[in-house]
C-alpha cells in the first residue's frame, strides 16, 4: 500500500498517511517519503506511536544523526533525542527565572537548526509526547518556506545576494535583552560560521533564502549594515502568506527540512502546563560554503 500525500497550504508542508513508522519501511515506500521531504519541505505524520527507539530508527534512514549539544536545558548531556520539555528531572514545571525555561524560550526565533553549525543540519523530526490542554490555541510550532520566500524576491536582490555568506553565531542568537544565555564552553565550542545565503536543494535545485535568527551579519558587509539586511530579509522570509502553523496532536511527528524551512515554537502558558516534544535531528552532508 502508498503514502497518502495531502498538501497543507499552496505552497508547502504536507500531511502523510497510510504509513506505520513504527515498522521497518520497504524501499520504495521509504523513497516515496524521502522524495515528499524534498518536495514538500515540511511533512506531518499524524497517530504515529513512537518510542525513541522507532524515532532513532526513521530519522536514521535519513542521515547520520546529530547529538544533542550539552546545554543548560538538557541538563548538559549529549544524546540522539533532544528532549524540549518545561519540566525539571523531577518532573515539576519549571519557574518562570529558571534558565532552561528562559533557554527553551529562544526557540520562539525563528531559526533553521544548527545553522551555527560549519555543517548545518539537513532536517528535523519533532515528535509529540505531552500537550497542554487545548493544544489546538496554543504551543503551536510554525515553519516558514525559504523557497517561497527566495522566488518572492526581485530579481536584482537575488544576483546581489548570490555568492554571499552570512555568519552565523551560537552566542548572537543566545543573547537575551542583554543577558548572554551562553557559557565558555559553547562559546569556545560553536564560534562564528560562515553559511550560503542562497542554498540551492542537491536534488530538485529549488534555491531557499537561509535566513534566521543564529545570522548575525554579513561577510564583507560593515557589521551594522550587513545586520540590517539580515533583519530586512528575515521579515521578508516570514511574511505570513508562505507560513503553516502546526497546531499539535499527541502523537503527531513532524520532519522539516532545515535547508529549506524556518521554524519558532508558540508562546503558550509554558509554566503552568506541561509540554514534552522529542527531537532527532539528521547532520548536514557538509558546509554550505568552501
Ligand atoms: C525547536 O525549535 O526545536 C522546538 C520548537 C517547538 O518547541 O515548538
Amino acid at each position: 500500500m502508498s503514502i497518502s500525500v495531502r498538501p497543507l497550504t499552496p505552497v508547502f508542508g504536507a500531511q502523510i498517511t497510510n504509513v506505520d513508522l513504527t515498522r521497518p519501511l520497504d524501499d520504495s515506500t521509504f523513497a516515496d517519503i524521502e522524495n515528499a521531504f524534498e518536495t514538500h519541505s515540511v511533512l506531518v505524520f499524524p497517530q504515529q506511536a513512537l518510542d525513541d527507539a522507532s524515532q532513532i530508527a526513521f530519522s536514521s534512514r535519513f542521515g547520520a544523526l546529530e547529538t544533542t549539544q550539552g546545554h543548560i536545558a538538557n541538563n548538559f548531556t549529549v544524546k540522539q533525542v533532544s528532549v524540549i520539555s518545561n519540566l525539571d528531572p523531577d518532573g515539576r514545571l519549571m519557574a518562570s527565572n529558571d534558565p532552561r525555561l528562559i533557554y527553551r524560550i529562544g526557540q520562539r526565533n525563528w531559526h533553521s537548526d544548527s545553522s551555527f553549525k560549519k555543517v548545518p543540519a539537513k532536517a528535523s523530526l519533532l515528535y509529540a509526547r505531552v500537550l497542554p490542554p487545548n493544544s489546538n490555541a496554543c504551543a503551536q510550532t510554525q515553519f516558514a518556506s525559504l523557497r517561497a520566500a527566495y522566488d518572492a524576491l526581485p530579481e536584482s536582490r537575488k544576483r546581489e545576494l548570490e555568492g554571499r555568506a552570512a555568519i552565523h553565531h551560537y552566542a548572537y542568537s543566545r543573547r537575551n535583552d542583554g543577558i548572554q544565555l551562553t557559557n565558555a564552553d559553547e562559546d569556545r565550542r560553536f564560534p562564528p560560521v560562515a553559511q550560503a545565503i542562497i542554498r540551492a536543494n542537491p536534488v530538485n535545485g529549488r534555491k531557499a533564502l537561509y535566513v534566521g535568527s543564529h545570522a548575525s551579519h554579513i561577510a564583507g558587509m560593515p557589521e551594522a549594515e550587513g545586520r540590517a539586511l539580515l533583519q530586512e530579509l528575515l521579515a521578508f522570509a516570514t511574511r505570513e502568506e508562505w507560513t503553516y502553523m502546526h497546531h499539535w496532536q499527541v502523537g503527531d511527528l513532524v520532519m522539516y527540512d532545515n535547508r529549506a524551512a524556518l521554524h519558532r515554537a508558540r508562546p503558550y502558558a509554558i509554566t503552568e502546563h506541561a509540554r514534552i516534544l522529542h527531537r532527532t535531528t539528521v547532520a548536514g552532508d557538509g558546509p554550505t560554503v568552501h
